[in-house]
């Protein structure tokens, strides 16, 4: 693997050099260069975070896939590492496809899947998966070991292990299509990270729901266990389902040894435009974080174009509350904040511009939504984002329009219960996160203002809205352009 790899930094290095930065985040993790998917192998160890990450350095299009890697120290600064994994070898002649990491008594230990298109790049109807091994003493170079999990009889579309340690034993959730085109997590025992078996289907899709499930993950939380995975070929229902694929949790009951049972249905992680498969770790202190893919499959990415493709969501802490899944981002980030100005609050009516151009910035505002009877209010981003209240379907709408990359269209969710509507934005050079009500929801979604299209409006249309708070900060660049 070391001349690939040598190859691969090499390649990495000249798209570095010519990657251009309209776009490009400034304080979310992003590839150097190159194309980047799902987030991989997310785990602190000896005292670091590490995030690997779906990877095609010598282009911006999805191919070959690597590992990429970056460690912090926060989850908020991220420094590049190099290149982990290059595929090639006998195992993964075709990529390193998604997985997860685990410190194996001290060994940094990379469990992924070694992909394989057995009928021409791309022909889906024939390749061949198994999960991998690989592992690193120093936390930055790795050593392939090989297969270790070869899929069922019958089963070719098996990958994305996700791997824990329970009471001495290993165990391993991996994503798979079944006999009949139905979505399913499988379930392994592992004595070692070498030599598993097959415990049991922990959950599946019914006939028609939908066909494969992707980067599946399973941990406590809470009072209850959270199975995690990303379906393809659900249906849009209404204003939910909407994206290409989803990304969410079904809870429920387990105790290893025995069935997984769910206390109720697969619900959206993210109601945004963006996010796909999240992984989640324990961090350092025992926090329960995900951190998604903040992009869809199939989207316009404007990016390109700069040589890059793909980012990371933030880091979100997940906690149970009331029996509901709530979603914040890691206080960590609040080492971001530079500078702050307090938005204009009270009675708002008709159009107010707050700032000229905003491009790493937090924005925190609290609404009255019983004083507010305008049609709709919120704010809006140059002449590309909305971000507003519907009062009449009363519901909360995210709307975005890029007509150059073909992108125009809006998420939204239920105006949740109560008077008080608190939003936490965050907003950098293409992209917005929403944390609604302390992590009651959370939209992400890809944006691509122009340069002079980035000024800040705060607005209500027929009648008035009632700003209780809003507050506006200035976050650092922790990029180099
Ligand atoms: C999810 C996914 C995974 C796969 C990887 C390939 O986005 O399709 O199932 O391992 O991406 O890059």
């Amino acid at each position: 693997m070391k001349q690939r790899l040598q190859l691969a930094q090499a390649g990495l290095e000249k798209m570095r050099a010519g990657r251009g930065s309209r776009y490009y985040p400034h304080y979310h993790l992003a590839p150097p260069a190159g194309w980047m998917n799902d987030p991989n192998g997310l785990i602190w160890f000896n005292g670091l975070y590490h995030a690997f990450y779906q990877h095609h350095p010598m282009s911006e299009h999805w191919g070959p896939m690597h590992w990429g890697h970056a460690t912090s120290k926060d989850m908020v600064h991220w420094q590049h590492q190099p290149i982990a994994l290059a595929p090639g070898d006998v195992e993964d002649p075709d990529g390193c496809f998604s997985g997860s990491a685990v410190d194996d008594d001290g060994v940094l230990s990379l469990i992924y899947t070694g992909h394989a298109w057995l009928d021409g790049v791309g022909n889906d109807a024939a390749i061949r998966q198994v999960q991998c091994l690989a592992t690193s003493r120093d936390g930055v170079h790795f050593e392939k070991q090989g297969e270790v999990l070869a899929p069922p009889d019958g089963i070719m579309h098996f990958r994305d292990p996700k791997v824990w340690r329970q009471d001495g034993t290993w165990w391993m959730v991996v994503g798979a299509r079944d006999d009949r085109d139905c979505g399913q997590v499988l379930l392994y025992r592992g004595e070692t990270l070498r030599d598993w078996t097959f415990e049991r289907v922990l959950a599946g899709a019914n006939d028609g729901e939908s066909y494969m499930w992707e980067c599946p993950d399973f941990f406590p939380l809470g009072e209850q266990h959270y199975l995690m995975f990303s379906p393809q070929g659900m249906r849009p229902c209404g204003y939910a389902f909407r994206n290409l694929f989803q990304s969410g949790t079904i809870a429920g009951r387990w105790q290893p040894g025995g069935a997984f049972i769910p206390a109720g249905p697969f619900r959206e992680l993210d109601h945004g435009h963006d996010f796909y498969a999240p992984q989640s770790f324990s961090a350092a202190d025992g926090r329960r974080i995900i951190i998604g893919w903040m992009d869809m499959w199939e989207s316009s990415m404007p990016s390109k174009a700069e040589g890059w493709a793909g980012c990371m969501t933030l880091p979100r802490e997940i906690t149970e509350e009331n029996g509901a899944l709530r979603q914040r981002p890691v206080d960590e980030l609040l080492a971001l904040r530079q500078s702050s100005a307090p938005l204009p609050s009270g009675t708002l009516s008709g159009e107010q511009q707050v700032a000229t151009h905003i491009t790493r910035s937090e924005l925190l505002l609290t609404w009255d939504t019983q004083a507010s009877r305008a049609e709709h209010y919120g704010l809006r981003l140059g002449d590309g984002l909305r971000l507003y209240v519907d009062n009449q379907a009363r519901r909360l709408v995210l709307w975005r329009c890029y007509p150059q990359a073909g992108l125009d269209g809006y998420r939204s969710i239920p105006l949740p219960p109560g008077v008080l509507l608190s939003l936490r934005i965050f907003v950098d050079r293409s992209s917005v996160e929403v944390f609604v009500n302390e992590g009651e929801a959370v939209l992400s979604s890809r944006i691509y203002p122009a340069d002079d299209n980035r000024s800040l409006h705060l607005y209500a249309a027929q009648d008035e809205a009632m700003l209780c708070r809003g507050e506006l900060w200035t976050l650092a660049a922790i990029q180099a352009d």
